[in-house]
């Protein structure tokens, strides 16, 4: 029989940053975020320019997502700012989908890495995923970067869709597999 997990809705803590779930308060900041083509021509589901009300839309529906266990997403902070938002979603049985995009003045610094690896340990941990999956279209170095850091080998590539570019682009795949202990 499967059994639904409840895990509580609370802040992940790292050594630089707070990840904090996500709510439709965080509207104004994605979208300024979003107003930024470096930032959103490497999202694969972004339009641009950002619609404010898709986008919140989309944070109102985390709350529920969460409680479902389809997908756990956080707002990354640095001090008091909103620097970007890391996730794990698409979740089917125990298996996910990583994603993350922070402003470009935080770009640089080790925080997609230190996000990443706090939700990493958050999914395999504490709610029970076993495997991730991620990609990067194919000229987004640094997300491999970030990526083959995380542990997460290239599996393949593939063509995709992408909706802010509005064109198909070329994905670099990968996939992570929880370390039995
Ligand atoms: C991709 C992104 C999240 C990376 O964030 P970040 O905090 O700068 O990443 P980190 O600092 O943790 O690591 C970046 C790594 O890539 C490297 N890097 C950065 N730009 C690079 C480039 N143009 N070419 C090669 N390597 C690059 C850095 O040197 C670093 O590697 P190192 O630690 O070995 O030096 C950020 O650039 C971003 O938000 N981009 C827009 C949205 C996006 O691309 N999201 C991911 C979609 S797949």
């Amino acid at each position: 029989m499967m059994t639904t997990r409840s895990i509580h809705r609370s802040s992940i803590e790292t050594a630089r940053l707070r990840l904090r779930p996500t709510s439709a308060a965080d509207t104004k900041r994605a979208s300024e975020i979003q107003s930024d083509w470096a930032v959103t021509r490497m999202l694969n589901n972004a339009s641009y320019p950002p619609n404010e009300n898709n986008i919140k839309d989309w944070f109102s529906s985390h709350q529920r997502e969460w409680a479902e266990g389809s997908a756990y997403r956080f707002a990354i902070e640095q001090g008091e700012r909103m620097i970007g938002v890391v996730d794990v979603d698409g979740i089917v049985g125990s298996a996910g989908s990583l994603g993350y995009w922070l402003e470009r003045e935080a770009w640089g610094k080790g925080y997609a890495f230190e996000a990443a690896q706090a939700l990493i340990g958050f999914v395999f941990n504490d709610a029970g995923l076993s495997s991730l999956e991620s990609g990067h279209a194919s000229d987004n170095t640094a997300s491999g970067r970030v990526l083959t850091k995380l542990g997460f080998r290239q599996v393949g590539s593939r063509e995709l869709f992408s909706r802010a570019r509005c064109e198909t682009i070329v994905q670099c795949f990968y996939v992570l597999e929880r370390q039995m202990p």
